[in-house]
């Protein structure tokens, strides 16, 4: 794992993404009320840019007729046919036994630096 120091700190402002190409890799690093994720900016399914939403909730299981949201800002949802991927794993939210998964990596804020490791 090589460590990237991808900009300053205020550079992510809180509640916003953006991409980082690391050799040729376009990564999406999300900064979620102060806390950092990364995910690859290719969904695993056919490809499409998982930086275009940015990080949603979901739907609780609960009880018939009743509707509980939660988890906000813990779930990517792809553009193009709308597979969910836990943001902090990259796994599939429907399918978390499945392959189909979204590559994460570590990001760190490590003074005023923000570093990725890929
Ligand atoms: S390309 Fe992401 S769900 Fe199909």
């Amino acid at each position: 794992m090589t460590r990237h120091v991808i900009g300053k700190l205020d550079e992510f402002p809180d509640d916003t993404r953006r991409v980082v190409d690391i050799d040729g890799v376009d990564i999406a690093v999300f900064n979620v009320g102060g806390a950092f994720h990364a995910m690859r900016n290719a969904c695993p399914h056919k490809g499409a840019p998982l930086c275009t939403n940015a990080p949603t909730g979901m739907m609780l299981e609960s009880a018939p007729d009743v509707y509980d949201w939660g988890r906000e800002g813990e779930i990517v949802r792809c553009p193009w046919h709308g597979f969910e991927f836990n943001l902090s794993d990259g796994k599939s939210v429907v399918a978390p036994q499945l392959k189909l998964r979204a590559r994460v990596y570590k990001v760190d804020v490590e003074g005023e630096e923000v570093a990725l490791y890929v």
